[in-house]
Formats: C-alpha cells, structure tokens, sequence
C-alpha cells in the first residue's frame, strides 16, 4: 500500500514536473469559426518556449564569460544559433495560412503583437540591441516591464566578451570613443590571424558564433518581414505600429556592430 502511494506521489510530481497537460489548455480562439486562429496561437506560444530556451543559454553563455571561461560559452552560443535556425522554418508553418483566413480573425486580436513578446525584447538586451524604447509597447503590462526594465539595466554579451578578453590579456578598453573602438576592433581582428594560443582560438570561435546568432535573427527578421507583407499587404500592425514598413526599419539593425566592421579589418 505504501509503495503504491509513493508510486502516485511520484507519478504526480513527474506530471507536474513536464507540465504538459496544460500546454493544450492555453488557446483561446476569439473567433468562431476561423480555421487558422489555432495555427497563429499555437505557432506564437512555441515561439516563446523557444525563446525561453535562447534566454537560458544567452544567460550561461554570458555567465560563463563572466567567469573567465570563454571556453564554456560556445556549446551555449551554438546551441541558441541552433534553436534559432528552427523558429526561420517555423515561420513557413504560418506562410501556409491564406490571408483571407487571416483576416477572418484578425481584427479582435488587436492590440495583441509580436510587439508583447517581452523575451523578444529580452534577448535583444542581452545580445547588445537593447532598446528602452519598448519598455512601452502595446500589450505590455506592469510585471513584464520592469522583468525588461531589469534586463536592460544589465551587461550585455559584449560587455562580458570584452572582461574574458581583458582577462586574456587583449588591449579591449570599454568606451564611446573612436579611440577605443578602434582598439577594440583592432583586438579582435588580430583573434582572426592566429591561432597557435587555445585560448585566442576559442575567442574567435566566440565571436564568430555571436555572428552566427546576429545572421540568424536578422534572417528571421526579413523572413518575417516578407511573410507579414504577404498576409496584411500595408495595412498597420496590431500592435500600433505602421506594420510592414515599421518592420523594415529593424532589418538593419545588428545585435553587436562591431563585429561585422571586423571584417573590414582582416
Ligand atoms: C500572420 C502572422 C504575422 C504577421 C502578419 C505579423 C506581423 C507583424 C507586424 C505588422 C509587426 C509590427 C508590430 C505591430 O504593429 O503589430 C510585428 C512585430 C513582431 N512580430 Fe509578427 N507577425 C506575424 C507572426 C509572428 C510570429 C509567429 C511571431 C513569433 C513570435 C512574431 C513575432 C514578432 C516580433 C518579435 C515582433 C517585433 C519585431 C521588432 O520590433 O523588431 N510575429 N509582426
């Protein structure tokens, strides 16, 4: 009797532990009858599972930095840039949905956007792209700003590369100025062209997998920024802004600059 008793305890706490019975409990179509409204729910809230993960391992590869072991952020970076290469496919799920079946829903979702994405905005932060500006977005309540208030106040990827290259000795001053940023770039431009130090190979294997992430996200953007011009036309977005052409003033924007200028440098 006692064994079955701590059979069901644990049965139950590992139910509990996945959670998965509530998973499909959370879509709540607003209109009757419209086909695709499950497809659109159910595509956004993988999106956010997904970028609860890139957090997570954006999160260790920063702290792993910050620990001195640049080493132990690259199997982080590359499995964030990994998860990343999948949400581009996921994107072709909802090219399959026509934009009259959009617009059969679409109207009362509104103000809701990938604008409420607050780990969107999260993962900008932290990659170097922080922007308070969205602090205010549509669909953003109380707690979920000051979760990304928080995040902005932090160090970003940069930041915690340029301790872990200080720590291995480069000449990579913090700083505005072109004064350092030229010395900073010129730090990492000589990571390009030697590689008999362990230690300065893994600091360029770093910096290339921050460009593998950078690359991924900017694709994302535009794949985005094609499909949504492809279901709404010009019409502006449901969270306020002026829609596609809001979208396609972020395609240029990169998470850490400098390390596409490098490229110049090599
Ligand atoms: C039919 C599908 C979709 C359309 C037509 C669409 C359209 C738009 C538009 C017009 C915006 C600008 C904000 C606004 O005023 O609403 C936007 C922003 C955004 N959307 Fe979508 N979207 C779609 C699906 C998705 C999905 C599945 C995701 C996944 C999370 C997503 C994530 C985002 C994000 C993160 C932003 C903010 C981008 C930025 O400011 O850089 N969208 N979307």
């Amino acid at each position: 009797m006692a064994a079955r008793v701590a059979g069901d305890e644990r049965a139950d706490r590992l139910r509990n532990y996945l959670r998965i019975d509530e998973l499909p409990d959370l879509q709540h179509p607003l209109t009757k009858g419209a086909h695709d409204e499950m497809l659109f729910i159910v595509v956004h809230q993988v999106y956010e599972l997904w970028f609860k993960l890139i957090l997570h391992e954006l999160h260790a590869a920063a702290a792993a930095l910050d620990e001195g072991c640049p080493h132990g952020a690259l199997a982080p970076m590359r499995h964030a840039v990994a998860v990343e290469q999948l949400l581009m496919e996921q994107l072709r799920v909802l090219e399959g949905m026509s934009p009259d079946g959009f617009m059969r829903f679409r109207d009362p979702l509104a103000p809701a956007s990938g604008f409420q994405s607050t780990q969107f905005r999260e993962i900008e932060a932290l990659s170097g792209a922080g922007d308070r500006r969205h602090l205010g977005d549509a669909g953003r309540d109380e707690v979920h700003r000051a979760q990304l208030g928080e995040r902005l106040s932090q160090r970003s990827l940069y930041t915690a590369l340029g301790g872990a290259m200080r720590a291995a000795g480069h000449d990579f001053p913090d700083g505005d100025d072109d004064v350092a940023r030229d010395r900073r770039l010129a730090a990492v431009a000589s990571l390009y062209g030697d590689h008999d130090d362990p230690e300065r190979t893994t600091l360029h294997q770093l910096c290339e997998a921050f460009i593998d992430h950078d690359e991924t996200i900017t694709r994302w953007r535009h794949h985005h920024a094609l499909m949504a011009a492809g279901e709404i036309g010009s019409r502006k977005g449901t969270g306020g802004s002026l829609g596609v052409a809001y979208l396609q003033t972020t395609l240029d924007r990169r998470f850490i600059p400098e390390l596409w200028e490098v490229r110049n440098r090599l």
